[in-house]
């Protein structure tokens, strides 16, 4: 893994992390408007809204104030080069189709990472913060510094759960946007299905790891994971204890990323290679 500058402090990142997307949260709640005026990106069902990009843009500028010599890569247009080695990495809204429609399950993720976050297995996350505003549940986590969950009533500290048999493995997942890698992701989906307790798609995969890392799931996967949607909660899922990867043991993708408690990890990480192997066959 890529080695960061010498004066590297990840829990004054992790302060950092946790400031602006309590900003960013709070814009896109307290300022979300009637007419959202929302586009499509990918595909028809691939929304952006005004909120996306005016989250986005406050990220830059509390960043430009408080990191100005790191990098910014964003889902929405607007990132920036820096000099410093470290980029932060940042998901404005992530669950946009919730926020759409009203549905609370949405976050703001913002990691800050070392390396190159455009290329697979080329980057790894230092600090992190996902913020589910309307929950008011901000996840968090330096490297080696544990997971935690602070809330209106405190902090406490997150823990996988001790599940040890694929059976009862509550299993978290989602789909991209492309009509055609969906069908795929659905036939992987209905063969995982009967071999595990049941499956949530709560629809914002930075939510989804966090969700591990509090014990709310046993696992997650999906394929077709874009940097900025698991840079942040993938931190916060390894620091409580869960088992994450991809294709491979040590690096999550965007082709597969999975996490797992550690007692059915190795099983559930086989059956989501095999069902993905066979059914996935694109990217979104
Ligand atoms: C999406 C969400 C969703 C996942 C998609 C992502 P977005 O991010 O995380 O849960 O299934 O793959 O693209 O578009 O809402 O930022």
């Amino acid at each position: 893994m890529p080695a960061g500058p010498h004066d590297l402090d990840p829990a004054a990142l992790e302060d950092v992390a946790c400031r602006v997307v309590r900003e960013a949260g709070r814009l896109v709640v307290d300022e979300r408007p009637a007419d959202l005026r929302v586009a499509s990106k990918s595909s028809d069902t691939d929304p952006v809204t005004v909120m996306d990009q005016r989250s986005q843009e406050l990220v830059l500028r509390l960043l430009a104030e408080l990191r100005p010599d790191d990098a910014v890569l964003g889902e929405e247009e607007g990132g920036r080069a820096g000099t410093s080695g470290i980029t932060w990495v940042v998901d404005p809204i992530d669950g946009t189709v919730n926020y759409l429609y009203d549905v609370p399950a949405y976050a703001v993720s913002l990691a800050a990472v070392l390396g190159d976050p455009t290329t697979p297995g080329a980057w790894e996350s230092v600090a992190g913060a996902v913020l589910s505003p309307v929950a008011d549940e901000l996840f968090h986590a330096h490297r080696g510094g544990g997971a935690w969950l602070t809330t209106a009533s405190g902090s406490r500290r997150l823990q996988v759960t001790d599940v040890s048999d694929l059976a009862v493995t509550l299993v978290g997942t989602g789909f991209g946007y492309d009509a055609q890698v969906r069908a795929g992701q659905g036939a992987a989906v209905a063969e995982l299905l009967p071999r595990v307790r049941d499956i949530r798609r709560q629809g914002s995969a930075a939510l989804d790891l966090c969700s591990l890392a509090a014990g709310r799931l046993d696992a997650y996967y999906e394929t077709g994971l874009n940097a900025w949607d698991r840079a942040a909660g993938e931190l916060v899922a390894r620091e409580a204890g869960a088992l994450v990867g991809g294709p491979d043991d040590a690096t999550a993708t965007g082709e597969l990323t999975w996490g797992a408690a550690p007692g059915i990890a190795a099983a559930f990480a086989a059956m989501v290679r095999d069902l993905t192997a066979r059914h996935v066959t694109a990217r979104h």
